[in-house]
This record gives structure tokens, sequence and C-alpha cells, in this order.
């Protein structure tokens, strides 16, 4: 009805988006977007809802919408559309309780995080991070046969944990770039078709054993919520390298920062961390990691890909339209 007096759709927007998203909504929504560069805390969120008489709020990973926050939102709100594959932050039962869709961004974002987990698998296993300090730190002394001596790549066994759109693309990457063995676990074997050769560990902990590299590819539920802990640590062959770009919460912190001082994992590569932005001091103090902050799916085409996605949902949402990205 609204539409049709020429009312825009009414839209708060947590975070500012690049330009050419800002645009589009712009002109086909009436939209209220965060001016502050950080995340807005659950009361600020619920009263721009209730300012704006939002019918949709854009949110994105770092916003915690749990149930306390769906039940207070105002009843205007119809659709939350999160900037993100994960919806670990979204509470699905409360929204589906108070009969809000939420939409989010699958498949569009797989090739960009693919690289990030490439990308922090060589520099986790050159050493990167200890190479770019000695010549940040003007330490270097020139080439020598004993210098930095990392791990190979081409040939070594790659464990994906999660062989979902993320994970097999990085494990095609891995096969066609590095010829990688690779080995998977996941809640259930994928058909044959679609496991890029890999061979399927029906339990984690041959998964883990048979891991030169671990990948965490999984999502944060509560199946893989804290899985890779001390006892799963020390089934990886000695001198493993662990790379997440899933979510922090997959690993216990305190036990990766210890497999990393003894030297039973030898680097890791992390995107993603419990308590974003604060990391665990531990990781700081060392070497052998390297870090990139959430950086998986950030791209100029892929995140412009994915407020478009999320944009075209939520019209189709509106107009009564059913869409594949829509999670409730
Ligand atoms: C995702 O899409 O889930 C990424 O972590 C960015 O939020």
């Amino acid at each position: 009805d609204r539409q049709r007096r020429g009312e825009l759709p009414r839209l708060v927007v947590t975070r500012a988006l690049p330009d050419e998203l800002s645009r589009r909504i712009a002109r086909g929504w009436d939209v209220w977007t965060n001016p502050f560069d950080r995340t807005l805390t659950a009361d600020e969120l619920i009263a721009a809802a209730e300012r704006q008489r939002a019918e949709v709020l854009l949110v994105m990973a770092m916003d915690r919408i749990d149930a306390q926050v769906i039940e207070r939102l105002p009843d205007a709100v119809r659709i939350i559309a999160t900037l993100s594959v994960g919806h670990d932050h979204i509470d699905l039962d409360a929204a589906r309780a108070r009969g809000i869709a939420v939409v989010h961004t699958p498949d569009i974002l797989s090739d960009a995080v693919s690289e990030i987990a490439l990308m922090l698998m060589l520099c986790a296993a050159r050493r990167a991070r200890e190479g770019e300090r000695m010549l940040y730190e003007r330490t270097w002394q020139g080439w020598s046969p004993t210098q930095l001596l990392g791990r190979d790549v081409t040939g070594a066994r790659l464990g994906v944990l999660g062989m979902g759109r993320i994970g097999r693309t990085i494990a095609r990457r891995a096969r066609t770039a590095f010829d990688m063995e690779l080995h998977y676990h996941n809640r259930s074997r994928l058909a044959p078709g679609l496991e890029e050769g890999a061979i399927y560990h029906p339990d984690a902990e041959g998964l883990l054993a048979a891991s030169d590299f671990l990948v965490l590819a999984a999502p944060s539920n509560p199946q893989t919520r804290g899985f890779l802990n001390r006892e799963r640590l020390a089934l990886l062959p000695r001198g493993a390298i662990v790379v997440n770009i899933a979510r922090g919460d997959l690993v216990d912190d305190e036990a990766l920062v210890a497999a990393l001082q003894s030297g039973h994992v030898a680097a890791a590569g992390l995107d993603v961390f419990n308590g974003e932005p604060d990391i665990h001091p531990g990781y700081l103090d060392l070497p052998n990691v390297f870090l990139q902050p959430h950086q998986g799916s950030s791209t100029v085409g892929t995140r412009v890909r994915m407020g478009h996605m999320l944009l075209d949902a939520i019209e189709a949402c509106s107009a009564g339209q059913s869409v594949p990205n829509r999670l409730v």
C-alpha cells in the first residue's frame, strides 16, 4: 500500500557501505545509516529501528542479533538482511517466532574467501611475518641457505573441516594450484561429484591425523564451537599448519597458542578471532602466526556483489517472492 502511495520502504543499515551500494539504497529506500565508524550497541540498533520505523535491518556479522534483541525490535521490522554468509550472529529461531525473514549472502564470496585461505596457508608455511619483520626492522643480513626455512605446500596433505561451498572452493584451488592431497570431514559425506577428489573422514579425529595443513571452513554452531581444542590439536602431526577463515570460536585460543609455542603446530594463519575486534594477546607475541583482520570477503567486487545480492533479496521478499538465500 505504502509503495502505491509513493513512499519508500524504510531501512536501517548498521555500517556505512561502499558508494555503489549506498547510491542504490538512496534511490529505493528511506534509509538511516549508522554514522559511526563502529558497531552499534543493541540499544542503539533498537532505537534506530524505532526512530526510522524500519521494515528492514541491513546488518553485519559483527552485530549480535540474539533473541533478546529480536524480542525488542519494533513490530514494523519484517526482514533482517545480513551482509555475510555466516549467520551465527542471528538467532534464527527467535526471528522465525516473530515472523521476521532473514536473508544472507551465500556462494558469492566463496572465491574471495578461498583466496584468503590460500594466502594464509602460504604466508604461514613460508614464514611471511618473520621475513617481513626482518626487512622492516632492518635486521636482514642477506640471503643464506638456512634463512627462514618454511614448509612445502605443494604435494602436502590438506585437511578441510567443513566442505560447504567455501571448503570445496579452497580444496579445488589447493589441488589445482599446489597439487595437494585432499582430506575432509563434514557433517555428512558429499556426493562423489562434489568431493573434489578429497578423502572423506567420517570422524574429525581421522581428518586431524591426516592434515599437514588444516583449514577450518565450517560454520560456527553448537557442533563446531570450540572444535580445535587441546585434545584435537594433539592429534595433528607435529609441525602441522592451522588456518582459520571461518569463525574464531571454532578454536580454543589458549590451546592453539600453547601448541604454537611448543612447535607442535608450526604456524597458523588466522583471519577470524574469538571476541573480535579483540584478539588473544598470545598470538601477538608469536612469530609463527600470520594474522589478518577478518578480510575474507573484502574485495571491491565481492563486497559490491554481496550488497546487490542482499538488496535483490530484500526487494523480492518485500514483494512476497521466494529467494534461495532466505534462511527463515
Ligand atoms: C561472512 O560473510 O560471514 C564474513 O565473515 C563477513 O562477515
